[in-house]
């Protein structure tokens, strides 16, 4: 365990794609980023500057080129890859713009399936499937296909499936960039009280300033680098 307080402790990260070959970019010039257990941080700047990028970093979902990535005090890198998907499915919760929900299955089904991969037992993973639905609103439509739900009730799905297997940190790469002013105002609520209610630390990346100023704190990137941090309303 951390007895620091900080979830994410990444130094010096690069990320170069296509090393080697005459397309080699590198999109990531050694980033520091960091997070405390609990912290609500927004990630903003152009597209294009690496934002979802990191963001792969973070959700274990990639390895850098270079650089050093410690997660509740546990060094990442130093896992295989077997044993590293294992470990982001216990500790990471992912949300996506695009919802990425799985299409020919309904809601329950969507949210139960993390807890499938951990090898929790069906009748305990429907069961916690379903309050965790009930605790997003979305209780009467337990039986929905994707296709049969509006954007903003997609999101509440995804939302209940990051939190299958109760993650310290959840990740969100643009939540409300599908969703009209008013669903995402009800999505970001959510946020809020994942945050405050449960304690989940969340990384969001959003296009949007206003929702990114009711964050604890501010990352802006430019170029594949950090390029200033703030503290809205608060101190710095
Ligand atoms: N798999 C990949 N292979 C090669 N280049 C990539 C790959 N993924 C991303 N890039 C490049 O890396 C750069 C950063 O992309 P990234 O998706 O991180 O940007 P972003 O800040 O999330 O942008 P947006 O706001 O548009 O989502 C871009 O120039 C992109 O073309
Ligand atoms: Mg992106």
């Amino acid at each position: 365990m951390a007895d620091s307080g900080l979830l994410i402790d990444m130094r010096q990260i690069v990320k170069t794609y296509n090393e080697g070959e005459p397309s080699e970019l590198t999109v990531l010039h050694g980033v520091d980023f960091y997070a405390d257990q609990g912290e609500f941080v927004s990630i903003v700047g152009p597209s294009g500057c690496g934002k979802s990028t990191l963001m792969n970093l973070i959700g274990m979902l990639d390895r850098p080129t270079k650089g050093a990535y410690a997660f509740n005090g546990e060094p990442v890198y130093a896992k295989e890859d077997k044993e590293l998907a294992a470990y982001r499915s216990q500790n990471i919760g992912f949300i996506f713009q695009n919802f990425n929900l799985i299409g020919r299955i309904d809601a329950l089904q969507n949210v139960a399936m993390p807890m499938m991969y951990a090898g929790v037992e069906r009748k305990e993973r429907e069961e916690r499937a379903a309050a965790l639905l009930d605790r997003m609103g979305m209780g009467d439509r337990l039986h929905h296909n994707p296709n049969e739900l509006s954007g903003g009730q997609k999101q509440r799905v995804a939302i209940a499936r990051s939190l299958a297997n109760d993650p310290d940190l959840l990740l969100a790469d643009e939540p409300t960039g599908a969703l009209d002013s008013k669903t995402g105002r009800m999505v970001m609520d959510l946020f809020h009280e994942l945050n405050q209610e449960l304690g989940k630390a969340i990384v969001f990346i959003t296009h949007n300033p206003e929702l990114a100023e009711e964050t604890g704190r501010v990352v802006e990137m430019m170029d594949g680098r950090i390029a200033g941090v703030r503290q809205p309303g608060g101190a710095t």
